[in-house]
């Protein structure tokens, strides 16, 4: 089936939120910023209100907590919310997969969001656990038309990003009924998009060497099928972020190679200095 065609049975509450979120050309670019939700303020994340400053005209979505969401953004914002709605382990605790439902679907549409986020855990200690997360939410939200992202979380294990990994958890989440996917890149990551027949957004991880090694990542994920991205690190953690999330929208958008993307960043860049 076309992903692109993946709301034509939805709702028309369903759809009209899914289209805030992936937009009329079957992408997405989406920023996030969920981070301290375990993480605490992260290293180019300590102010967010001020760090989404020259970010936000550029994204299609974001992806947040609720206190960041109504602290931290102006409620004029007209792009997609998706709301962490997981959590509960914090970086010092023993496993971060020991996680519950922080938020419920009434919650989220009072934020009038578009989206709840759930992760699950797959191979870990709380594997059941955070699956049955994703159903509750999956179950919950449906009453009221809302989609579910499921994150295709890998934890402190970041030696689990390999295909046979993620083809794993990204079809469970599917297969639970989450509307979209999040995952990260890896190595024969078709195996990834193929097997997995709702849409796919890739994460950034940790920050990257260069920034043609984003533009890569991202380009190389579109390639493989991916829909768009939902970065945080190497968009916000880099010299210039709003540089940055511009080249990647003209990647995502506007198809562009990741050297034109980067010729594009070192433009703005420099406009910037
Ligand atoms: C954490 C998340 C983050 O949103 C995700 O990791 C994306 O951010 P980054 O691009 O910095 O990896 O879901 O569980």
């Amino acid at each position: 089936m076309d992903k692109k065609k993946i709301t034509e049975k939805m709702s028309w509450g369903k759809k009209n939120r899914m289209r805030k979120i992936i937009q009329d050309d079957g992408r997405v670019v989406m920023l996030a910023l969920d981070h301290g939700y375990f993480l605490g303020p992260t290293r180019g994340m300590e102010q967010p209100a001020k760090a989404l400053e020259p970010l936000i005209p550029h994204v299609d979505s974001l992806m947040l907590s609720p206190g960041i969401l109504t602290s931290s953004v102006d409620p004029a914002f007209k792009g997609g919310i998706v709301l962490r709605s997981s959590g509960g382990s914090s970086i010092i605790s023993d496993d971060l997969s020991n996680e519950g439902i922080i938020l419920t679907p009434l919650e989220a549409i009072k934020l009038n969001a578009s989206a709840m986020a759930i992760s699950i855990f797959v191979g870990s200690k709380y594997e059941k656990q955070t699956l049955m997360n994703l159903a509750q939410t999956i179950n919950e939200a449906s009453k009221y038309e809302m989609p579910v992202l499921a994150v295709t979380a890998v934890g402190k294990e970041l030696e689990k990003r390999d295909a046979r990994f993620l083809s794993l958890s990204s079809r469970i989440a599917a297969e639970f009924g989450a509307d979209i996917v999040k995952t990260y890149y890896c190595e024969d990551f078709e195996r990834v998009t193929t097997t997995c027949p709702k849409p796919i957004v890739v994460a950034g991880g940790p920050k990257l060497e260069t920034e043609l090694d984003v533009f890569e990542l991202c380009y190389n994920s579109i390639q493989a099928g991916a829909v768009g991205v939902d970065m945080g690190r190497n968009i916000w953690q880099n010299e210039d972020p709003g540089a940055m999330v511009q080249a990647i929208k003209a990647i995502v958008h506007d198809n562009y190679t990741p050297k034109q993307a980067e010729e594009l960043y070192n433009e703005l860049k420099n406009k910037n200095k």
